[in-house]
């Protein structure tokens, strides 16, 4: 069935070549280099991408190697669309809103080689299937730590000196005058802040964390990092990090391990003063244990990048808790890290089709 396929359509595109050059050729009395130059421009390759707003500078990267067709309409691709856009493609240039599964690759054919990501994280592609079916997988790292990081803590000080909460007396003619205890949240000095999650971007939220003058730096996770020491972070079970910690910051990945790891049996551990910050995804959090331990004071407070779903709708009841601060999964979301993401992307791809190694491969 493959091969069927894979052959009848290597001779469509041949004769459809060679026909073209015939009657271009008899038509113009073009040279022989001539001919092998229209060859090459015909048999550029196709690439599809998921979204319009992809920068100029990745766009020009690939246009000299591909045939650029994308989704031109707003938002994400719908299904349908992608279904169709991929179909013969030799690479997808997609993001962490594109569900890439058994059912994509179908619709590309045998044709495909690489999908690039725009995303460090790749929880939306079904990995197995790219592995048998010997696609590459290109990934976004290091290029959005640093913004990732930022991020983090903003969102750590929203969380815990309470900033939309404190705004929102102000804009809702709230604030009647100063006191001593109004709108009070615990501070980052001598604290122990515990990250989940101790990759590139956790290392880096440590990193930043330390100029707050912390007490402590935990970290969990099935092996010591090199870079703990540097850091003076300690590594210690992940039950202890939710004992001991007054933040508790997940930055890990989302894998079959990891979903829905903080349950109401994590929540519980927690100190009920402690705040729970989520950059990673929204799948690592039972967000229906998360609204309970929010609402019946289990822990302090929450402040997340990531939700499930997204977007999460207005009317959903976390948007209605005081105690939880809600950001659209902006993250990376900084003009630097966004145009180095899609440059990487299109490094990637490009990459795959010269058979040389990816700069960022996801596996
Ligand atoms: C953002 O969440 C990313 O994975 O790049």
């Amino acid at each position: 069935m493959f091969s069927l396929n894979y052959i009848s359509c290597f001779v469509l595109k041949t004769t459809k070549t060679i026909l073209n050059i015939y009657t271009t050729k008899s038509r113009l009395h073009l040279s022989p280099h001539s001919c092998a130059v229209a060859l090459y421009k015909m048999s550029k390759l196709k690439l599809y991408i998921t979204r319009p707003d992809v920068p100029e500078k990745a766009i020009a990267l690939l246009k000299e190697k591909f045939e650029v067709a994308m989704w031109t309409g707003s938002g994400p691709v719908p299904r349908e669309d992608l279904l169709r856009g991929v179909r013969g493609c030799d690479a997808l240039y997609c993001f962490l809103t594109d569900r890439i599964d058994q059912e994509v690759l179908d619709c590309a054919g045998e044709s495909l080689r690489v999908v690039g990501t725009m995303s460090v994280g790749h929880d939306h592609v079904d990995v197995p299937v790219l592995k048998q079916r010997g696609v590459l997988l290109g990934i976004t790292p290091d290029v959005l730590t640093d913004a990732v990081a930022d991020l983090t803590l903003a969102l750590l000080l929203a969380t815990s000196r309470r900033l939309f909460e404190a705004n929102r007396q102000i804009t809702e003619g709230k604030w009647t005058a100063w006191a001593p205890f109004w709108m009070c949240g615990p501070g980052l000095k001598a604290s122990t802040a515990g990250i989940v999650g101790f990759g590139r971007i956790g290392q880096e939220v440590a990193r930043r964390l330390r100029p707050f003058k912390v007490a402590a730096l935990l970290y969990s996770g099935r092996s010591d990092k090199p870079e703990a020491g540097e850091l003076g972070a300690t590594r210690v079970p992940l039950g202890d990090l939710l004992e001991r910690s007054d933040f508790v910051i997940v930055t890990c990945a989302l894998t079959p391990d990891t979903r829905e790891m903080f349950n109401d049996a994590l929540f519980s551990k927690m100190k009920r003063s402690a705040v729970f910050i989520n950059v990673s995804r929204g799948g690592v959090v039972d967000q229906a244990a998360l609204l309970r331990a929010l609402q019946g004071g289990v822990i302090l407070a929450a402040g997340l990048d990531v939700t499930t779903p997204e977007p999460l709708p207005p009317s959903h009841p976390l948007c209605s808790l005081p105690n939880c601060v809600l950001l659209p999964h902006i993250g990376s979301a900084t003009h630097q890290a966004r145009t180095d993401m899609a440059v990487l992307t299109a490094r990637n791809i490009l990459a795959a089709v010269e058979g040389r190694p990816l700069p960022a491969p996801a596996f």
